[in-house]
């Protein structure tokens, strides 16, 4: 027998009825930004390797370690062997887009949306994957157009505080930082270099190499016995020059006339070189280790640094799949849905009436499984027990006098209803 064939490590198939909730969290969302007119933005799932070096930063553990890169043969003398990447992030392709369709020609502000698979080769867990999905925007134009007010930065922080709760997640917690201007990060390395030079060998291997290469992921180190080290590490807010602190206190105070809680968080770098200014995360309790159930920020100079005109953004992205964990946590969404009803015709020569009567009840907008006539009826009322509310018997009598069976699984009530109210019985509440 040849070896069975599985879905690849980091990857997996998402099943119902599972995927009702993903599609769920998908139709709030839309939602959500429709009514802050964002519009949805879909880009191509691999992009020129180049894009994510130049956009997200080679030095970043995402490019320099988790991306899926192939070269990719030219097929004819017209075309050029290419390295090409599949996405590990949407923010570089939307700024990709933004530029190659002068999006910012129109003197407005860009707010567009995303949905979709991304690929990073992580050491997959819970809640981390090597395709995984988000749910992400991003505002971004000319400065002309307001794309540098704090209002922005606030009016974001404050659309996910509703887009969560209109998911009904509890218990999440914001936490909020200022990365400063590229100079003020400039200036906080070398300050956090030096500060590490007489502490570094007491931590851990991972610190040692960080405090070399890139000193800010120190502050990423979640071993414990580094924490009280880091504790005493210079903090970012520092060495903020007096617009990055402006803005900064501005983002903060339209979030408290919104009420929008918020934690104070100075050890919130972020792993992607774009940011500036305002950083953020989403993080809840119910995920354990990969806690962010979203991240993002500002990121002033993306733009100019994949070659577009000056386009300061803000944007974030949320793991779909971690939002669909803590869901699942939270309620119990292991009962499966059950549909309004179950047509049972009694015998094969019924099949057809019954597809019609399925048909019929479907296209009065209910959910309808239908069932089979070589079945004996106790199997089609233990088929339908599973996953019906109800279930509809057709035998010959009602065919002709037109007055159904339906009987309800959590009552026990057994009714004769009418044909033409039929849908309406089943569709009432009170029924289930
Ligand atoms: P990120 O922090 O790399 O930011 O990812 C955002 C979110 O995607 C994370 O908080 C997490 O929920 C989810 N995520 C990331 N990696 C995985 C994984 N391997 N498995 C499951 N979920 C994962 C970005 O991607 C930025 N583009 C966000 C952004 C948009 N910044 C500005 N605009």
């Amino acid at each position: 027998m040849s070896q069975t064939l599985k879905a690849v490590r980091g990857t997996r198939d998402l099943l119902p009825p599972e995927t009702a909730l993903w599609n769920r969290i998908e139709a709030t969302a839309r939602d959500v930004f429709a009514r802050y007119n964002f519009g949805e933005i879909r880009t191509p799932v691999f992009e020129d390797t180049a894009l994510f070096a130049r956009g997200v930063g080679e030095e970043t553990d995402i490019v320099s370690k988790e991306m899926y890169t192939w070269e990719d043969r030219a097929r004819a003398q017209s075309e050029k062997t290419q390295t090409l990447t599949l996405r590990p992030e949407n923010t570089a392709g939307v700024v990709r887009a933004y530029i190659e369709h002068q999006m910012g020609e129109s003197g407005q502000l860009q707010k567009l949306y995303y949905i979709g698979p991304q690929f990073r080769r992580e050491r997959p867990q819970k809640g981390r994957y090597r395709q995984f999905y988000q749910i992400g925007a991003e505002v971004i134009g000319p400065p002309s157009a307001g794309s540098e007010s704090p209002l922005r930065d606030a009016e974001v922080l404050e659309m996910l505080a509703t887009l969560l709760d209109e998911l009904g997640i509890s218990g999440w917690t914001l936490e909020l930082n200022s990365v400063g201007s590229p100079t003020d990060r400039a200036r906080y390395n070398d300050a956090l270099r030096a500060a590490l030079v007489p502490v570094v060998s007491q931590m851990c291997v991972d610190c040692q190499r960080r405090a070399v290469t890139n000193p800010l992921r120190v502050l990423d180190c979640k071993v414990p016995a580094d924490q009280p080290i880091i504790e005493t590490l210079p903090k970012i807010a520092d060495y903020l020059d007096d617009g990055s602190k402006t803005h900064f206190a501005a983002v903060i105070a339209a979030l408290d006339a919104a009420a929008v809680p918020h934690n104070l968080n100075p050890r919130l770098v972020r792993g992607l070189d774009y940011y500036t200014r305002t950083t953020f995360e989403f993080t809840h309790g119910g995920l354990g280790a990969q806690n962010a159930l979203l991240g993002g920020g500002r990121y002033d100079g993306l733009s100019e640094a994949i070659g577009g005109p000056k386009a300061p953004g803000i944007g974030f992205a949320m793991g779909l799949d971690r939002l669909v964990l803590t869901l699942l946590a939270q309620l119990d969404q292991k009962a499966a849905p059950k549909a309004d009803a179950f047509v049972a015709p009694l015998g094969e020569g019924l099949n057809a009436a019954a597809l019609v009567l399925a048909r019929e009840l479907r296209h009065g907008g209910l959910w309808i499984e239908l069932g089979e006539g070589s079945f004996r009826l106790k199997k089609s009322f233990e088929t339908a027990d599973k996953c019906a509310r109800q279930i509809v018997i057709l035998g010959e009598d009602e065919l002709k006098s037109g007055i159904m069976t339906v009987k309800n699984f959590s009552t026990g009530n057994q009714t004769k209803v009418p044909r033409a109210e039929l849908a309406a019985f089943l569709a009432e509440p009170a029924a289930s």
